[in-house]
């Protein structure tokens, strides 16, 4: 038995150290729109994920600002709206020294990519697409950038040689289109030239659900925003929308907004005791939403006072400017490299 515990333990070192050389040679790309304040379901949906992964792997996260001229038309609050994310993110931890980050539109690579693989995507490929479908039966305008949005997903994603690029399930078939595109590219151009990345479904990933008990998003007005006012953040937890239970019933935690969304903010020991308090019956509906508002605030309250620090700073020197500049430098190195390589291989440079 004792021997099997020892062999058991060595195989587990074994892969450890295996594992440890791989993790650190795999690119990770992620990206993200600016579409308005951040709320808790890309918090937990998408900015914290990639806040994790941070130093275990080589990280690269970019604003992808060209993918929000498909639905924003109105420069001031794209101006806004970009340069805020930055913020944001830098508050809620993302470190630019453990990462590239910088803002899609710097780095012009990315259109010339998008161009020479439209070229070579069959019309077919971007007619299955599902999210360009929604988002006109969503009332937005259908543009040509919007039908070739996975095009220029498809250039974000090959021009990094990503390995590994987690996304939600919404953007899952756009990850697939790229793996396509880049077989065909291979295929027809030369078999290597393409990394053909993996897609990784972030399964872990729960859906936060809205004050309203459906999936938390802005197109339907149930978010609850992490770096909003004060006043702001009550007003939406106190509108969490209950079942009209009274005080002293016993209520079903996992069937309950208030807490399926303060679960979040908790360790689990923390939130095993408040499910018993639910379950228990005596916690009312005003109480619970008075609690999770202060967890709330417990949990974003560092953020915020970091991102007014940083607010300042950049107000000051310019921070975000320097932080978003010295990134599209470290990606354009790489994205040159990458995409001298697909002009070669094309016939367009020697
Ligand atoms: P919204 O639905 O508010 O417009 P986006 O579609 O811009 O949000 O999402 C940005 C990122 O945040 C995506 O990676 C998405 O998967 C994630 N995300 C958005 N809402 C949620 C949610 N309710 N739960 C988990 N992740 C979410
Ligand atoms: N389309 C993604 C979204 O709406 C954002 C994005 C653009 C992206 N390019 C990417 C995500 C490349 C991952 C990889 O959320």
């Amino acid at each position: 038995m004792k021997v099997m515990n020892v062999r058991k333990v060595y195989f587990h070192y074994f892969l450890y150290v295996l594992y440890i050389p791989y993790l650190l040679f795999m690119r990770v790309l992620s990206g993200i729109q600016p579409s308005g304040d951040p709320h808790l379901g890309n918090y937990f949906g998408s900015i914290k994920p990639n806040i994790d992964l941070l130093g275990e792997v080589e990280n690269i996260y970019f604003i992808a600002d060209l993918h929000a001229l498909t639905s924003m038309h109105d420069p001031k609050a794209l101006r806004l709206a970009r340069h805020d994310l930055v913020l944001d993110l830098l508050a809620c931890g993302f470190d630019p020294e453990k990462a590239i980050l910088f803002f899609q539109s710097d780095v012009p690579e990315h259109t010339e990519l998008a161009w020479i693989l439209s070229c070579i995507t069959p019309m077919g490929l971007l007619e299955r697409a599902v999210s360009y479908k929604d988002k006109v039966q969503n009332g937005l305008e259908a543009t040509h950038g919007l039908f070739s949005y996975p095009v220029l997903m498809a250039a974000d994603i090959l021009l990094y040689d990503s390995d590994v690029v987690p996304v939600g399930k919404d953007q899952k078939q756009h990850v697939e289109m790229t793996r396509d595109i880049a077989r065909k590219f291979n295929h027809r151009y030369g078999e290597g030239t393409l990394v053909v990345p993996d897609v990784r479904i972030r399964e872990e990933v729960a859906v936060v659900p809205g004050i309203d008990g459906q999936k938390m998003s802005k197109s339907y007005g149930n978010t609850i925003p992490l770096f909003g006012d004060e006043k702001e953040i009550k007003k939406a937890i106190m509108g969490i929308v209950t079942d009209s239970k009274a005080v002293a019933e016993e209520k079903d935690p996992d069937n309950n907004t208030i807490y399926r969304i303060h679960k979040l903010l908790l360790s689990k020991e923390e939130a095993k005791t408040l499910a018993a308090k639910y379950r228990q019956g005596g916690l009312g509906y005003g109480d619970a939403k008075k609690m999770l508002f202060e967890a709330y605030m417990d949990f974003f309250g560092p953020m915020r006072a970091r991102r007014q620090v940083l607010a300042e700073r950049d107000r000051k020197e310019g921070y975000v400017a320097q932080v978003m500049g010295e990134g599209a430098a470290r990606a354009r190195k790489i994205a040159g490299a990458s995409l001298e390589r697909v002009r070669r291989a094309v016939g367009l440079s020697a």
